[in-house]
């Protein structure tokens, strides 16, 4: 809480614009805490995937040491494969942390919604889930890439924790569609779903189930309150449509 004393009263500045000026700072350290949060969340399944893809390359590269020519080759294409899966990582990750600031520009969604599946670092199919992409090849929309990444890579990570704590065999869909002034674009998940007390809460800041009982995941709740913010930002917004024990799905809407 903010005491008002003389020290306010000596800056010039109203208590009035002493406080906004305190709200928009401390909003600004709360988006950096999201954003640190996201990449947290993010660090252990990509340090996973690394390993996953590293390790299969160290044991070709020993095999290719001592094989014959169909071996070598066969070593070289793997180790090369894998090399590349973990360059492509790298490179959705750097260009969801670049580029920041800026207007909004045009950004084709199934390019972008593909480049969010492999930030995620690790793939849904490891975890026996399913991806089903259906989005028109040519549909755009006016985003900051960057930032529609974090979100899409938020959506993608809370689907993967509901499918889990599910324990079903898992589907995420991934849809797009335009009217003349809105793209909407869902994520819906066959996870645990939301309970109908927590619908309206899901998108303050630090609201999480995630409470880490049980040797669950531990979450910040910090995930879809970014995405809310971001998406306001882009003139875009979000919402939740969700039945307990079916799964949610998430739609968000950017300007066409
Ligand atoms: N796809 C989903 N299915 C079920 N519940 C969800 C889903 N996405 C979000 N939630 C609920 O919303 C809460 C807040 O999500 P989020 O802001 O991403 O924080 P966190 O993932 O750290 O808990 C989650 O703890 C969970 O209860
Ligand atoms: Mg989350």
């Amino acid at each position: 809480m903010t005491s008002l004393t003389a020290d306010h009263l000596r800056s010039g500045f109203s208590p009035v614009d002493q406080l906004r000026a305190e709200n928009a700072a401390l909003k600004e350290q709360l988006e950096r805490c999201q954003a640190l949060a996201t990449v947290g969340t993010m660090t252990a399944m990509i340090l996973h995937e690394f390993n996953n893809i590293l390790t299969p390359v160290i044991n070709y590269a020993h095999l290719a040491a001592d094989g014959d020519q169909q071996m070598v080759a066969k070593c070289v294409r793997k180790t090369t494969e894998g090399g590349q899966r973990a360059v492509d990582i790298c490179d959705a990750l750097l260009s969801m942390l670049r580029n920041r600031t800026g207007e909004p520009v045009r950004v084709r969604l199934a390019e972008l919604v593909e480049r969010s599946l492999l930030a995620m670092g690790r793939s849904p199919a490891k975890d026996g889930i399913t991806v089903h992409i259906a989005i028109p090849g040519g549909l755009s929309a006016m985003a900051r890439p960057a930032e529609l990444m974090q979100v899409l890579v938020n959506l993608l990570i809370n689907a993967r924790s509901a499918i889990l704590a599910a324990g079903l065999r898992g589907r995420i869909s991934i849809t797009a569609s335009r009217t003349d002034e809105a793209v909407t674009i869902s994520v819906a998940d066959n996870g645990t779903g939301i309970a109908p007390e927590h619908m309206h809460r899901v998108f303050e800041p630090f609201f999480t189930t995630k409470t880490g009982g049980a040797a669950g995941e531990t979450g910040t709740g910090l995930g879809l309150a970014l995405c809310r913010q971001v998406l306001h930002r882009m003139h875009g917004d979000i919402a939740v449509e969700s039945t307990l024990g079916q799964g949610a799905t998430f739609h968000i809407t950017l300007p066409a």
